[in-house]
């Protein structure tokens, strides 16, 4: 088991080296080195994150790892290959795409995420390795054996995707890693905990970034991280939003976090009318479970005191309120 795992690293460091050398010195890459140029990615940090480019062909990457000495089976283990129909060969399940090397945390390539250059309508956008002996997607965040360096002073910014992670690194900000999708779960949020405190959600700002971040500001909060969200403009992730607004804009928005209960505040007044009191009531026992959420007593007074101002009613009314939800709740 031990070894097979080994083998595993192996082939993966070896995948990643050949991906690589077809971007940067094959003339049949040179078309995705320039469309990672054009998306504003300089030649630094390409290398280091190691980015490469796989074939057309059905079996290129197949045909050099076997060179190498690894057998069909393992190469399958390692989720590189598929088997075709019945009685049919293997066959390489990136092709013609940007591969981007998801790394551990000791930095060891354990999978690949693979871009397609043009997006097309009948096949996926990325394509991810499936889980194996050596990735866990569920345990692990891409980018974190970059970020984790910086994270502890400066906290740890959680965003969606690939490019969003190598255009933050690039303009600075080593300390974003990816969730990889819209699901952060409970593993990524203890990982997070081992190197820092204080965490950040940047996911894009569209109707599914926007549900992922309330799934995960809670799992964060229960973690025991002290959590903030980045907000951008509607439509845009981190990687669009860095390109249009520098560095600079990135850190305004830093600056600008809401911390999660204000956030919630925010997020749950959109389509409500606070001038009308049946729809302070609503608002009200929308808030109120989250409000019963915070463990900290005097994080809670402050926030009753806030949203009794927003909604301009009595701190004894909300707390009336407060009173009937937690009895329902215990
Ligand atoms: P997005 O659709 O937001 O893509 O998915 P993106 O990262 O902004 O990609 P670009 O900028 O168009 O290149 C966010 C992340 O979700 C995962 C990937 O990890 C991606 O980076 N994803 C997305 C998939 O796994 N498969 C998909 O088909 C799409
Ligand atoms: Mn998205
Ligand atoms: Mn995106
Ligand atoms: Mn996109
Ligand atoms: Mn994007």
């Amino acid at each position: 088991k031990f070894k097979v795992k080994q083998i595993l690293y192996d082939i993966h460091r070896d995948a990643a080296n050949y991906f690589h050398a077809n971007l940067i010195n094959s003339d049949s890459g040179r078309h995705a080195l320039e469309y990672l140029l054009k998306r504003g990615l300089d030649e630094a940090i390409i290398k280091k994150f190691g980015l490469g480019y796989s074939f057309p062909g059905w079996d290129e990457m197949k045909s050099h790892l076997k060179s190498k000495g690894y057998s069909e089976e393992l190469l399958e283990k390692a989720g590189l290959i598929i088997r075709g129909k019945a009685g049919s060969s293997f066959y390489d399940r990136f092709r013609d795409r940007i591969m981007f090397p998801i790394t551990d945390v000791m930095g060891r390539v354990i999978g690949f995420g693979g871009r397609i250059l043009r997006e097309a309508n009948f096949q996926p956008k990325y394509l991810n390795s499936p889980d194996t002996v050596i990735y866990n997607k569920r345990q692990n965040l891409y980018g974190l054996n970059s970020a984790k360096t910086e994270s502890n002073k400066k906290g740890i910014i959680i965003v969606e995707g690939y490019m969003d992670v190598i255009a933050l690194h690039q303009k600075g900000f080593t300390n974003a890693v990816a969730s990889l999708g819209t699901s952060l779960t409970t593993e990524q949020a203890k990982l997070v905990k081992r190197y820092t405190e204080e965490v950040y959600i940047a996911y894009d700002s569209d109707t599914a970034g926007r549900s992922a971040t309330l799934r995960g500001l809670d799992i964060l909060n229960e973690a025991g991280l002290n959590v903030k969200v980045i907000e951008f403009p509607k439509g845009l992730d981190p990687d669009d939003f860095i390109r249009k607004n520098g560095r600079e804009g990135f850190l305004e928005r830093i600056n600008n976090a809401l911390p999660l209960m204000d956030y919630k505040i925010k997020i749950f007044k959109e389509g409500i009318d606070l001038s009308s009191p049946v729809e302070k009531g609503k608002y009200a026992s929308k808030i109120i479970p989250h409000l019963l959420k915070l463990r900290n007593q005097v994080e809670k007074e402050g926030y009753i005191r806030k949203i009794s101002n927003l909604l301009g009613v009595s701190e004894e009314a909300l707390r009336g309120e407060i009173e009937k939800y937690s009895k329902k709740i215990v």
